[in-house]
């Protein structure tokens, strides 16, 4: 029987998840948002049964579904995934996974007690690119990577001024927290090694002028809360010794929008790359997977080809929800994933604040 699932939340990434829960052959049996409209138009246009304005009446009307994804501003990730959890439903739960690691931690709790599963939307490991560059890295092909560089830099990219987006209560941060992709992919890569110590600074340059946003994003709120950071940059050890550098931006003086992970291993090095023409314009970009190798006394890059994938791999990652839930796939990330990635934007801010590095237990 298909798995049967709920949606909480029908803004610009439900058309993703539709899309990927039904590429797994699951059954999306309802749509759930605090503006029941918007719930509404979202379900008839996807063909959904079943409308909800509040997800508790949705849990009691519905104890036939099976799982449900959460698409809400990040503020009440935790809150609803916890929820959830607790009445027995498996959860998809979009990036960043919470506010900070504590929430984290609790919805992993939530998920162990209950007995379900608890993943997040971290598409970037579901690209064609990661798949490919995954097979070299499990096959022993490029060696314990010893330092990785993680990227995803915009030169105007704020996503509207005083929504959800850049308001701190409500987002958990911006950028560092916003477009973390690029960090857990490169801890996905190295294996996800336990991190050490943090040394980050962030910056709020430009985080409330016009002339800095983004071709997408929410509507600006006049009245709004702009209270997050426009840039980071950290620096992180791991326990095993292995290092990540990481630059995240939506404003910064970048000649163009890069999002990247290059990587330095023992036996190879490696680089996935969208490089875009214009900020936030994924039709505009170009995308490079390649591996470094020296072969027969010489320096070789391989470029590696894979498929189109415009979506970065959005659809694939909710599509692998649904495998896992049935057996049919391992997992692309877990809640103790998860939790080490929140550990790392913790301290960023926390190093960012206090001016040292700080250390991670
Ligand atoms: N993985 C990605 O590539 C990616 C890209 C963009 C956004 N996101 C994430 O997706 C989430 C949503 O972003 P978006 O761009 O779709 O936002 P959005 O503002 O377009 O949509 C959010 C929707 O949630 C609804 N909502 C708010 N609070 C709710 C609640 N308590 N219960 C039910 N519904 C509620 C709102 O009415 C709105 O329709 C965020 O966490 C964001 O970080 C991920």
């Amino acid at each position: 029987m298909a798995t049967k699932v709920g949606i909480i939340g029908a803004g610009g990434m439900l058309q993703y998840h539709a899309g990927g829960f039904r590429a797994g052959g699951a059954d999306i049996v309802a749509i759930c948002d605090v503006n029941e409209a918007a719930a509404g138009k979202a379900a008839a246009d996807l063909g959904v049964d079943n409308v909800f304005g509040d997800v508790g009446d949705m849990l009691q009307k519905l104890p036939e579904l099976d799982a449900v994804s959460v698409i809400t501003p990040n503020r009440f990730h935790k809150p609803l995934a916890v929820q959830l959890l607790e009445a027995g439903k498996h959860v998809f739960c979009e990036k960043p996974p919470a506010l900070n690691a504590a929430e984290v931690a609790e919805m992993k709790t939530a998920a162990e007690a209950a007995g379900k599963v608890l993943m997040f939307d971290f598409n970037n490991r579901a690209r064609p690119e990661s798949y490919a560059l995954m097979d070299y890295i499990k096959a022993g092909d490029v060696g314990t990577i010893n330092s990785a560089q993680a990227k995803w830099i915009r030169r105007t990219g704020i996503p509207g001024f005083g929504g959800w987006f850049t308001n701190k209560e409500l987002s958990g941060g911006g950028p560092v927290i916003d477009l973390l992709h690029m960090i857990d992919l490169a801890l996905f890569y190295m294996g996800n090694p336990e991190p050490q110590h943090v040394l980050a600074q962030t910056f709020n340059d430009f985080i409330e002028n016009k002339a800095f946003k983004g071709p997408w994003g929410i509507p600006d709120v006049a009245d709004g809360v702009t209270d997050v950071e426009s840039a980071a940059h950290g620096f992180v050890r791991f326990k095993t010794g292995q290092v990540l550098s990481y630059q995240v931006s939506w404003a910064e003086m970048n000649k163009r929008e890069e999002v990247s992970v290059t990587f330095q291993g023992k036996k190879a090095g490696g680089m996935i790359r969208r490089l875009f023409n214009v900020d936030g314009l994924d039709e505009t970009a170009v995308d490079d997977c390649e591996l470094y190798v020296q072969e027969n006394g010489r320096s070789v890059n391989r470029s590696i080809i894979t498929e189109p994938n415009e979506d970065m791999g959005r659809i694939r990652a909710a599509q692998n929800f649904v495998l896992t839930v049935e057996g049919e796939e391992e997992p692309l990330n877990t809640p103790d994933q998860a939790l080490s990635l929140m550990k790392i934007i913790d301290a960023t801010y926390e190093s960012a604040s206090t001016g040292q590095p700080v250390s991670i237990s």
